[in-house]
């Protein structure tokens, strides 16, 4: 059905103005100051966006959904993790394959796709993982991105002996990458250091929640950046490190910049919210806040949101990785190396950024919506997608920007069996939030119809 948004203040990554938008056959058609409502199709869906902000669909580039991880499955799956992200304002996201260690690529690949094709509500597409590259997954991993439309590699420097890659096989992708024009996102955190650690606290018997952050402290996750960053400069890769925690990641990464290496930071939305006294809290509650990198200090907080106004960094994610506290963390109780690592924030992302970064005044709008929607789709390719423009696709969050309302389980759409920001009150909302032309939630309720809607974004590379 055609789409009409009256009334709005249009804010993208660069402008700021009022309009009225028309969008048929999924697309955004017309942008004009005023358009007559009656020179239009009999069944044009109206919406009246009078004291609204009119954003581009936010796009989340780092969410697990399908993820077998330390022992179990993440709790999510298509169906409820798009449905979170669309109430919450995203209207496309990038999971991550993860591949096991003996698993063939192209048989990886064919997993995860096969989860979220047909059950996604929201557009997606894949970082593709790559955690042993031989002859063989060469082969695989180029047609994957020739014939699949990948035009992302993932690698994780952490998780020794699971998810790991080598030195030797990281140099050889980035080699690869390049050729093909492949941008690799990276886990950076030395996973040889935080194995000592981690075995030398549990020697001590600190076993606890609370012993997570300290056994991966923040050079951990500078040396991780300031690895991947040599790597990208010797074989001249275009690299992404994901879920940039801290000031001192945040100097690697600003100092590899400025000498010229192409590398894009994205931090999320539990790093930029929290700190490490919530994986303190006592009777086991700290678990719920156990991630990696680990939440780190407070005085990391400043130093996160000025380079995200500076432009070093680009992205903000989630992360998203949804274990039950109730049968999955609790795999951890003695022995915090066994909690499944993750934080879900899928819905609550855009306005916890809205609230503490805009309302806040640490960054303005147009930073808000690079950072969270137009940045991402710029970096992986996401065509049609993180801006408002005529022949875009018709992606639109209508937000109101004035609606109170509180963080709880009880209104989230994830299966997770705890909500992170459990009781925060915010103001500013997506009310009505539409994927491809299609109103999909509407006041904080999901409104779509049609399983599995979403569709693979068949992306090309541009990394070279
Ligand atoms: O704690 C996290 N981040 N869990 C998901 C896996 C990853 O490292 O991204
Ligand atoms: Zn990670
Ligand atoms: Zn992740």
């Amino acid at each position: 059905m055609p789409l009409l948004i009256q009334n709005g203040r249009i804010i993208t990554a660069e402008a700021d103005y009022h309009a009225d938008i028309y969008c048929a056959d999924e697309q955004i058609t017309r942008i004009e100051e005023s358009i007559d409502p009656t020179t239009l199709p009999d069944d044009t869906v109206a919406i009246d966006a009078t004291g609204r902000y009119v954003f581009p669909g936010f796009i989340d580039p780092h969410v697990h959904v399908h993820l077998p991880f330390m022992g179990t499955f993440a709790k999510d799956d298509h169906e409820s993790a798009s449905r979170a992200a669309i109430v919450g304002g995203t209207t496309a996201y990038i999971e991550m394959v993860c591949p096991a260690p003996d698993q063939e690529p192209m048989d990886a690949f064919n997993e995860w796709q096969s989860k979220a094709q047909g059950n996604s509500h929201c557009d997606y597409s894949f970082h593709m993982g790559v955690v042993r590259f031989d002859e063989q997954a060469r082969q695989q991993l180029r047609s994957i991105v020739t014939d699949h439309g990948i035009a992302s590699f993932k690698v994780f420097m952490a998780y020794k002996g699971a998810l790991d890659i080598s030195d030797e096989n990281l140099f050889d992708l980035l080699t690869m990458g390049k050729e093909l024009g492949v941008i690799t996102t990276a886990h950076c955190e030395n996973a040889t250091a935080i194995d000592s650690m981690q075995r030398k606290l549990l020697g001590e018997g600190k076993t606890g929640p609370e012993w997570h952050e300290p056994s991966r402290p923040v050079q951990v996750e500078a040396e991780g950046v300031h690895h991947l960053a040599t790597f990208a400069e010797l074989t001249g890769a275009h690299v992404y490190a994901v879920h940039t925690s801290c000031a001192a990641a945040i100097d690697e990464a600003r100092a590899a910049q400025a000498r010229g290496v192409k590398l894009w930071v994205e931090s999320v939305i539990p790093h930029l919210a929290l700190d490490h006294t919530y994986a303190e809290q006592p009777e086991y509650e700290g678990a719920k806040f156990v991630m990696s990198p680990p939440l780190r200090d407070r005085s990391n907080h400043d130093p996160l949101w000025a380079a995200l106004a500076s432009g070093v960094t680009s992205t903000v994610g989630t992360d998203h990785a949804p274990f039950d506290f109730h049968g999955q963390k609790d795999m951890g109780k003695d022995d915090f190396t066994r909690i499944p690592n993750g934080i879900p924030s899928i819905q609550e992302r855009v306005d916890l950024l809205y609230n503490l970064g805009v309302r806040a005044g640490r960054i303005d709008l147009h930073t808000f919506v690079r950072a969270a929607s137009t940045n991402a789709a710029q970096i992986f390719g996401l065509k049609g997608k993180g801006t408002i423009t005529v022949g875009a696709d018709a992606d639109i969050v209508v937000y109101d920007p004035e609606y109170r309302h509180t963080l709880s389980v009880k209104t989230q759409q994830s299966s997770v069996d705890y909500n992170a920001f459990e009781g925060w009150e915010l103001t500013g909302r997506s009310e009505i939030v539409t994927v491809r032309g299609k109103v999909m939630a509407r006041d904080g309720a999901f409104v779509g119809n049609e399983a599995g809607r979403g569709r693979l974004i068949e992306r090309t590379p541009t990394h070279f």
